[in-house]
């Protein structure tokens, strides 16, 4: 039997991946939900001729990617890109999310915040009333001296843990940095918590992603898929 959670962010991806049009650069970020967008456009590229390149946010989106016969380049290269497409971990109301389960956020954040448009692919379960309701945020610090820079982080209101991998060996990110997974209580100043961890030293980047997303697809178990903009009426 397919699971629903499956169905669901196959068909975000999908509707996300029709959105793009020819002669565009594309921003491709990184997991599982990206992981069918990747095989929608490779789709399009092969049925359509549908003509994009694609900057990847991962080793393994730019992996994947390239399996998939999909064309790459940097953002040096492409300086400005017109879309991405990316999943997240979190959704709250007012669009803003919690991104960095996968470990690539900081280079999720660089190339979103580079992009014309931000399309954001998840299943239902990721729609939260509050930011930190179901996951921790994802926080990458230089491994120089983290426990310190974890202080910090609690310091703020941030219980955290290093992330580890299955050899119980600290998680590296694609930068050689390390994560830490903060318990987020809800914070009525998201913007404030985002400006406090920006002041830490050695943190590097955290997975809220605060007002960047332009639309967000969200897939349902039955394949349909739902899209919420920003700005609209809750
Ligand atoms: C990676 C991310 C992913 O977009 C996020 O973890 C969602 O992953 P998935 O699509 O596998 O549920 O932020 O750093």
């Amino acid at each position: 039997m397919t699971d629903p959670r499956q169905s669901g962010k196959r068909a975000a991806a999908r509707a996300a991946a029709d959105e793009v049009r020819s002669h565009t650069k594309i921003g491709l970020g990184t997991g599982s939900t990206v992981a069918f967008a990747l095989e929608r456009l490779a789709e399009r590229q092969r049925d359509e001729g549908l003509a994009f390149v694609g900057v990847p946010t991962s080793e393994a989106t730019a992996k994947r990617a390239t399996e998939l016969g999909i064309t790459l380049t940097t953002l040096e290269e492409a300086g400005k890109l017109d879309l991405t497409i990316d999943g997240a971990d979190e959704v709250d109301p007012a669009l803003h999310l919690v991104k960095g389960g996968g470990g690539a956020l900081t280079r999720e954040k660089i190339v979103a915040a580079a992009s014309d448009r931000f399309l954001v692919i998840v299943d239902g379960t990721k729609l939260v009333p509050h930011l930190g309701a179901t996951f921790r945020l994802p926080i990458e610090v230089l491994p120089f001296a983290w426990p310190v820079t974890a202080r910090h982080v609690e310091e703020l209101g941030l219980p955290n843990v290093l992330r580890t991998g299955a050899d119980g060996e600290p998680y590296r990110t694609d930068n050689g940095n390390f994560i830490l997974d903060a318990t987020l209580p809800p914070v009525e100043d998201l913007a404030a918590l985002e400006a406090g961890l920006d002041t830490i030293p050695g943190v590097v980047e955290c997975g809220l992603f605060l007002g960047m997303a332009d639309r967000v697809y969200v897939g349902e178990a039955n394949g349909a898929t739902r899209v919420i903009e920003a700005g609209a009426p809750a």
